[in-house]
């Protein structure tokens, strides 16, 4: 039996979640669906587990995630999917997760929605997760496994989330370059989706950026950020529903 931890996470919170679920399942193969040159011919077994994360943009399971796996072959592997959020809601995500896999034959059965520092508006569940969060995440981990170890029957996993998916055509803030780029190349060579060029660092094809944030994220000369102006008016209005605590959700 092997154990793969796949994950599309271009700022890390969701890897950092599922490898903190994979922590009771020791040793364990990790696929990163951000990686572009990813070969994804990959042909599970039965006895394999997966533990498949993604974070929510707009309440929907990122299409480039989706598209990294179009070749997996389930052949019935036990799966457990994890959408990371930004305290505001996760929506379809984990459903369209769980449809699209099932279609490849993998078997879903366990679900979590974990609350993750926002990436973009990182004022909401800044820190999280937190102590209290891996230490629960740690138990719906030690419960799933449970489940695994005596092959319990149970109903078909249920998750939340509604037909037709939720509308998602992105979000209008694209990060840019101020001074201080040091031509190093991270941001081009790292992006998911190649939207900078490699030898225009300054070029950014909008049409390509899905605002992941990683370039953000992982420039060392902090040269790349969104427009303050329009960060501010995206934070207003996301105010009320972002700011109360909300709880991770285990659906098993
Ligand atoms: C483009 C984009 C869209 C997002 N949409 C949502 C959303 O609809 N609901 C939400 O609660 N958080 C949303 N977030 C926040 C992320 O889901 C959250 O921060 C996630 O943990 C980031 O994962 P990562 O660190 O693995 O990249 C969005 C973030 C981005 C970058």
């Amino acid at each position: 039996m092997s154990v793969y931890v796949i994950y599309f996470s271009p700022t890390k919170s969701t890897e950092n979640i599922v490898k903190e679920i994979a922590k009771s399942f020791e040793d364990y193969i990790e696929i990163d669906l951000a990686n572009r040159e990813l070969n994804s011919n990959f042909i599970f077994n039965k006895n394999d587990i997966c533990i498949i994360g993604v974070p929510s943009y707009g309440g929907r399971v990122p299409s480039v995630a989706l598209e990294r796996m179009n070749e997996f072959k389930g052949n019935g592997v036990s799966a457990i999917l994890v959408a990371s959020y930004g305290n505001r809601a996760y929506e379809d995500t984990l459903k369209e997760l769980q449809e699209y896999l099932t279609q490849r034959n993998f078997n879903c059965i366990a679900g979590i929605a974990a609350i993750a520092e926002h990436s973009i508006m990182h004022q909401f569940a800044t820190g999280r997760p937190d102590d209290a969060d891996k230490k629960e995440l740690g138990d719906f981990s030690k419960r799933i496994l449970d489940k695994i170890n005596k092959s319990l029957k149970c109903e078909p996993l249920k998750l939340p989330g509604n037909y037709p998916y939720r509308e998602y055509n992105g979000v209008p803030l694209k990060p840019k370059v101020r001074k201080g780029c040091m031509n190093c190349g991270l941001c081009a060579k790292m992006c998911p989706v190649g939207a900078i060029s490699i030898t225009e660092l300054k070029k950014t094809d909008n049409a390509l950026c899905i605002t992941c944030m990683r370039c953000v994220d992982l420039c060392p000369a902090k040269a790349r950020t969104v427009s303050n102006l329009k960060l501010k008016i995206a934070s207003m209005k996301m105010k009320k529903v972002c700011s109360q605590h909300k709880g991770n959700e285990l659906f098993i």
